[in-house]
């Protein structure tokens, strides 16, 4: 257990061997990544932002495909990145929590204006 994975903005972290995925290290240090085809890179719904320091294994093909360049701006499928080193993940917020965080901000944007 030489690799440790790192999530953002839990801050959370965990020790994984190498070779487990981001999204398997995800679950052991309890943050919560949306999934809907269980890991078969089929739903495209665990993207994560990757830091361009995290260390890796290569991109297997059928995540590259999946991706359609965005690996190139250190998006990544979860399910299929693979830890080789250390990692440092950003989870983006669910898309309701994001949509609520929306809305709060522009109510007291609206609430400062009068
Ligand atoms: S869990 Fe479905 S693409 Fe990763």
């Amino acid at each position: 257990m030489n690799d440790e994975v790192t999530f953002w903005p839990s801050g959370r972290s965990v020790k994984v061997k190498p070779g487990t995925t981001l999204l398997d290290a995800a679950r052991r240090a309890g943050v919560p990544i949306a999934t809907r085809c269980g890991g078969k890179a089929a739903c495209f719904m665990c993207k994560v932002a990757v830091r361009p320091e995290s260390m890796l294994q290569p991109i297997a093909d059928i995540e590259r495909r999946k991706l359609a360049g965005l690996d190139e701006n250190h998006i990544r499928l979860a399910c299929q990145a693979k830890a080789a080193g250390k990692v440092v993940v950003d989870v983006p917020l669910d898309p309701l929590r994001a949509a609520v965080a929306r809305q709060l901000a522009k109510q007291a944007e609206e609430d400062d204006l009068w």
